[in-house]
């Protein structure tokens, strides 16, 4: 059924099962029913779909036939709209208001991606939790956030949304996201409700086409790209949205045994579904449906409790339950299920909830939000090269040449699905770095070229400027309208003008660091890859000028761990650290003949998943197993020392890396499985100590059970998913009697 009873008190669910009994099928198929916001339009809703009409509109929510609105803010249109739904409809069943705070509301933090590198789950709560208390300030009641969905190739522009390419990474940061937007209490006023989205292996669509089709093993649909779904809903969440793709050939907001079965049968989700925009409808273009009352048939039958945007459900399921082509107890189900998560978080007893016009006056862009997206982007670079050129002295380095398409842009700080982002409250490199140098004077500024071209003379202009400078900060790399959603690129290297102006600078021989910004992994070639630094700075948001200052002048040591592998072509996509051996894998100083590996590069990663270096330099050693053996029902302990070997104080994501060396199903040649952050002062040593047991080691195998089988596993606790300290373990079957 719909949110566990225990959520809800009973005179609640009282309430719930009243209304359901005095409403009308319209009414039922008005609260299935989300719609773009006309009285607050901030994302101009697609004027294709939808009512565009706020006349219209009013409408149709006094008639009770709309249940949510989304992508609108402010308090005051929110109230208008929720007075016509309590005030001025039959039954008075208030709104619920919804809209896509992904990374901030006016306070812009890093891009999921780029918070991602934190590798630091407290660190993602609490940036969700600033988004809620701003989000709910501007009358929302639920973010359709966290984007949960594996990226396993980076030619999909939404890798931007979401945690990366690793299973265990992002099922940590995606139910911490949870938890921040919720908070304690979802009846409090700032209690976010989450959606993690979207239901599912989104994130493996073929060649990292948009909205392409996934083709995938059940195996590897319950096994990567379900647990973060798992762990979202574990962590509360009760709204999830269903993919625009399809899975095996049926797409997601069709599919009854992945949107009930799987989702509700095997997963437990007590929530509702919501479809995501008018894919319901898109069933015809999929050439799954006949026609659009078809469409809404297949959707409801399959799970989707609420229809985002296309109308279907106030247009067809009253005739659709009629003609008893749809059963009445299909549309009870899904209309309880919405009204038990409203009324969970309290909109029945305070529909006004969220919707303060002094707190919207105080909550919003605080300087203490400003505090935190400037931590949050501090710990979301990643210095991915250094050879002895960063950080900034200012006692050698007199003058430093900024130069690029992003050296003063303010346009592309926040990157995708920050629409509700002031574009001239972000601050830019350069104004970052005039406010932390000692003189501003030390700074000269070129353009050099556009994102997408050459400038006329710009080249020269950047090549004079590197010449008299003793260095070169070059800000390269992707626009915000190159990432996100409908932005799949077929090849991820920087446009050729800037590779072209990068190459010029880099002849110069001035020293250089490369300041990349960007929603996925690049592959990077000549001038940038051979540059004395790079560092992955992706879209940072508001505080991106300040928090790269930061980084670049020392005050602050970069510790960020990468959450994309970066490959060494873009060909090698898709690619992910966690891949299988195959038969004939390249192995250390092999041949590699006949092996595989592609004829241009091997199938490493230029730059790994989990690498990332810092001003000091940390070493592991002492590596112990509390046992060797691991007993099926015992865990083992894992100690390793970190040093920090360095002259400055900073900080090390250490992980835990095993393999499954023999299995029924072939495993991957690593799988992350615990990660440590650890803090130490120049010299400093600690003792880094993770717990592991049989529940850690499983996989889904024969008949999509998880399970784990006895047998020899590496295990390499490092500093990314590449070398490490390694040692093995015997995992040993379960005694005799006891269920295996
Ligand atoms: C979009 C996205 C989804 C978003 C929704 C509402 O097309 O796929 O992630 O939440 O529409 O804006």
């Amino acid at each position: 059924m719909g949110v566990p009873r225990r959520v809800l008190a009973q005179d609640q669910v009282a309430r719930v099962d009243d209304l359901i009994a005095r409403m009308t099928l319209e009414e039922k198929a008005g609260q299935m029913t989300c719609l773009a916001d006309s009285f607050r339009p901030f994302n101009p809703p697609n004027p294709q779909a939808g009512i565009q009409d706020e006349r219209r509109l009013a409408a149709e929510i006094r008639k009770g036939r709309v249940g949510c609105l989304f992508n609108g803010i402010g308090v005051a249109g929110a109230r208008r709209a929720q007075e016509m739904a309590v005030g001025e409809s039959r039954l008075g069943i208030p709104l619920l208001l919804a809209g896509d705070v992904i990374h901030g509301l006016k306070t812009i933090f890093p891009v999921p991606i780029a918070e991602a590198a934190s590798f630091d789950p407290h660190l993602c709560e609490r940036t969700a939790r600033a988004m809620a208390v701003e989000a709910t300030a501007a009358g929302l009641h639920l973010t359709f956030a966290p984007m949960v969905d594996v990226a396993r190739d980076q030619r999909w522009g939404r890798v931007v949304e979401g945690a990366g390419e690793d299973v265990y990474l992002t099922g940590l940061l995606s139910a911490a996201r949870v938890r921040g937007f919720q908070g304690r209490d979802l009846r409090r006023s700032d209690s976010l409700l989450a959606c993690p989205k979207h239901f599912a292996a989104y994130g493996a669509v073929a060649g990292g086409l948009e909205y392409g089709s996934v083709d995938i093993s059940d195996e590897t649909l319950r096994e990567t790209h379900l647990p973060p779904f798992g762990a979202s809903f574990a962590a509360g969440a009760l709204v999830t949205m269903a993919a625009f793709s399809e899975v095996n050939g049926v797409p997601a907001t069709a599919d009854r045994e992945l949107l009930t079965d799987i989702l509700r049968g095997e997963m437990g989700f007590r929530g509702f579904v919501c479809s995501d925009y008018t894919a319901d409808e898109e069933l015809v273009a999929h050439g799954y449906a006949q026609d659009a009352r078809d469409a809404a048939r297949l959707a409801v039958l399959a799970g989707v409790d609420m229809s985002m945007q296309s109308g279907l459900y106030t247009r067809y399921l009253p005739e659709l339950v009629n003609s008893g082509a749809v059963p009445a107890a299909t549309v009870d189900i899904a209309v309880r299920r919405i009204l038990y998560v409203k009324a969970a978080i309290g909109l029945f007893d305070n529909p006004w909830r969220s919707l303060d016009e002094e707190t919207e006056k105080s909550r919003i862009f605080t300087p203490s939000h400003r505090a935190l997206a400037h931590e949050a982007a501090t710990r979301s670079i990643v210095l991915l090269r250094n050879e002895g050129v960063l950080p900034i002295d200012p006692g050698k380095v007199r003058k430093i040449a900024l130069i690029g398409p992003f050296a003063e842009d303010r346009d592309n700080l926040y990157g995708p699905w920050a629409f509700y982002g002031d574009p001239g409250k972000g601050v830019d490199i350069a104004t970052g770095l005039r406010a932390a140098l000692p003189d501003p004077a030390m700074l000269a500024v070129t353009r050099g070229c556009d994102v997408g071209g050459a400038i006329d003379g710009g080249i020269a202009q950047a090549v004079a400027a590197a010449k008299t400078a003793d260095l070169v900060l070059l800000a390269i790399g992707e626009s915000q309208a190159m990432s996100g959603e409908a932005q799949s690129r077929t090849v991820i290297e920087l446009p050729a003008a800037q590779q072209a102006l990068a190459d010029a600078v880099a002849a110069t021989g001035t020293p250089m660091a490369v300041l990349l910004r960007h929603g996925r992994a690049l592959a990077l070639h000549e001038g940038v890859a051979g540059a004395g630094a790079i560092l992955a700075t992706w879209f940072l948001g508001s505080e991106a000028g300040h928090a790269i200052a930061d980084v670049l002048l020392g005050k602050v040591d970069p510790s960020g761990k990468l959450p994309v592998s970066f490959p060494w072509e873009s060909g090698q996509e898709p690619f992910f650290y966690d891949r299988k051996s195959t038969g004939r894998p390249v192995v250390d100083n092999g041949s590699t003949e006949y092996k595989a590996r592609y004829a241009t590069t091997d199938n490493s990663a230029r730059f790994p998943f989990g690498h990332g270096l810092s001003y000091t330099r940390f070493t592991l050693d002492r590596l112990t197993l509390s046992d060797e053996a691991l007993r099926w029902d015992a865990a083992i302990e894992v100690r390793a020392r970190l040093t920090n070997a360095g002259q400055r104080r900073g900080s090390e994501v250490v992980q835990l890396y095993i393999r499954d060396r023999v299995a029924s199903r072939t495993r991957p040649i690593r799988e992350l499985k615990r990660i440590a952050r650890v803090t130490l002062d120049a010299g400093e040593s600690q003792t880094v100590r993770f717990s592991l047991s049989r529940t850690d080691l499983e996989f889904v195998g024969a008949g999509n059970r998880r399970m784990a089988e006895p047998g020899v596993f590496d295990l390499w606790v490092g500093q990314s998913s590449v070398g490490g300290l390694h040692t093995q373990f015997t995992l040993y079957g379960a005694p005799p009697g006891m269920t295996a």
